[in-house]
């Protein structure tokens, strides 16, 4: 079988592209441990409304600053609504689900993560701009998906006041 010499460039070509996809995805698979929310935490979606964590979504400024989010994503909306966010320090967020999957993006960063029901989706992340930030459900979820957002504010506070707000 003749191949032509250009026919050949263009084989390996396609070859080397196929192996440069293969192997970025094995380096944030094993090199960067991206993983699923599974591995996190698990929990059980009957008992969320009850859960000692979940039942009082909020949020807890600690000592240093840093701050916690627990917050239930819920057939059509986030609990809690509006949340206030410490500015330039780590912002963890804890979401769970008590029905169907949902998502909790917050527009304009980098905070994004799928909310499944029996995981504790779990991110960090640190945001520099204070100002109002748009939260959306950006899976479907049902009729009421596209009514599905809150709020977070980010602002100055004062560090080691240890409230929730
Ligand atoms: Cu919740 Cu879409």
């Amino acid at each position: 079988m003749n191949v032509d010499f250009y026919e050949k460039i263009w084989m390996w070509a396609a070859l080397g592209i196929i192996v440069v996809f293969l192997a970025s995805i094995g380096f944030t698979t094993f090199g960067m441990a991206v993983q699923p929310p599974s591995h996190v935490e698990m929990i059980d979606p009957e008992t969320v409304r009850t859960d000692p964590e979940f039942s009082q979504p909020g949020v807890t400024v600690h000592e240093d600053g840093s701050a916690t989010v627990v917050v239930q994503a819920m057939l059509f909306a986030f609990l809690p609504n509006e949340i206030h966010v410490p500015r330039g320090q780590p912002v963890t967020f804890r979401l769970t689900s008590p029905d169907v999957i949902h998502g909790f993006q917050i527009v304009g960063t980098n905070g994004n993560t799928m909310v499944v029901p029996g995981y504790v989706s779990q991110f960090t992340t640190t945001f520099s701009r204070a100002g109002e930030y748009l939260i959306v459900c950006n899976e479907y979820c049902g009729l009421g998906h596209h009514n599905m957002s809150a709020k977070l504010i980010v602002e100055d506070m004062a560090s080691g006041t240890g409230g929730a707000r």
